[in-house]
């Protein structure tokens, strides 16, 4: 069984309200993380695990998530006159040469559920990714590169999850574990945000799905869950016996851009990361353990 994952939906229709007033006119997404947006760092994952359509959930507010992916005429035309090639390139702001651009809205932010169902028409009847931007993963071979791999084996619905504090469950979609085999889990249940004493385990879903398009027909429910939001959790839930649902343990360290901290230990890491490849290799990797532990302390 082979399933290809050709295309990617970014939902980017949040409110940000955690980093007002820095998001009051720039979206979250576009908060740099050393040289470049959030949403190309999402942007360039996805064109390394071989996506070539790229689906954005937006709001009519955040027009400067499209115009960073649009051609900037007025850039081409000095950068041309003045030889300057690589930054021509830059220009491209991580798109791959093919890439076709689709921005749907979401009116409201109804919740993740809702955001994705807002980009069912530009699905259509395949199999899709979706990245939060604002989980970001450190590692040589991106977190959805990996997962397409375990993917092309599976099918169904598959979410990359990790360890999480005990005390940090009802940030999270948690599993139920079921059988783990290497470095996937087969998922028997989920509860979205629980508190601690109620988390079947400490397995929480992070930012990376790839999903079945089955999945648009039970969010049309619009069925609300945890905080009045409507869940993706509810609905991989809901398709539990219908279709596999499995989690991964991706290699990487994962940093929670949502919330300062982790937003600004993503920024040493990748600087880090990026100093390495001009020759000190895997500084930015080993840091990354060090900083959880220290962020740990103020989360
Ligand atoms: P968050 O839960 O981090 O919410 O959403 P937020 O609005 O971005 O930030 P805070 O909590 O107010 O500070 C995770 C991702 O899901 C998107 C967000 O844009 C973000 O990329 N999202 C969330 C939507 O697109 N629509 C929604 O209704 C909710």
């Amino acid at each position: 069984m082979t399933q290809t994952v050709r295309k990617v939906v970014f939902p980017v229709a949040g409110l940000g309200t955690r980093f007002l007033p820095a998001t009051k006119a720039v979206p979250k997404e576009m908060l740099p993380v050393v040289d470049r947006p959030l949403i190309q760092w999402a942007v360039e994952e996805a064109a390394a695990a071989g996506c070539n359509e790229f689906i954005f959930v937006s709001s009519p507010h955040k027009r400067a998530i499209l115009e960073h992916f649009s051609p900037a005429p007025a850039y081409e035309e000095v950068l041309e006159a003045r030889g300057k090639h690589d930054e021509m390139a830059l220009l491209q702001a991580g798109l791959p040469e093919n890439a076709k651009i689709t921005e749907v809205f979401q009116d409201k932010p109804l919740g993740l559920g809702h955001a994705i169902w807002c980009a069912r028409e530009a699905v259509g009847d395949e199999p899709f990714a979706v990245i939060l931007p604002d989980d970001m993963v450190l590692h040589g071979t991106g977190c959805l590169s990996q997962m397409v791999e375990q993917y092309e084996q599976l099918g169904g619905n598959l979410v990359a999850i990790e360890a999480v504090p005990h005390d940090q469950t009802q940030r999270y979609g948690v599993l139920d574990p079921g059988a783990e085999t290497g470095t996937l889990v087969a998922i028997k249940g989920l509860v979205e945000k629980p508190a601690p004493a109620d988390a079947p385990s400490n397995l929480a879903i992070i930012g990376r799905y790839i999903l079945d398009p089955q999945v648009m027909e039970d969010l049309s429910a619009f069925n609300k869950g945890a905080g009045g939001e409507i869940q993706i959790t509810d609905t991989l839930a809901n398709l539990i016996g219908k279709l596999p649902l499995h989690g991964y343990k991706f290699q990487g360290q994962r940093y929670d851009c949502g919330n300062r901290v982790g937003f600004l230990a993503a920024n040493l890491a990748f600087a880090l990361s990026q100093a390495g490849a001009g020759g000190q290799s895997g500084l930015g990797e080993n840091l990354g353990p060090v900083l959880r532990d220290i962020m740990g302390t103020y989360l």
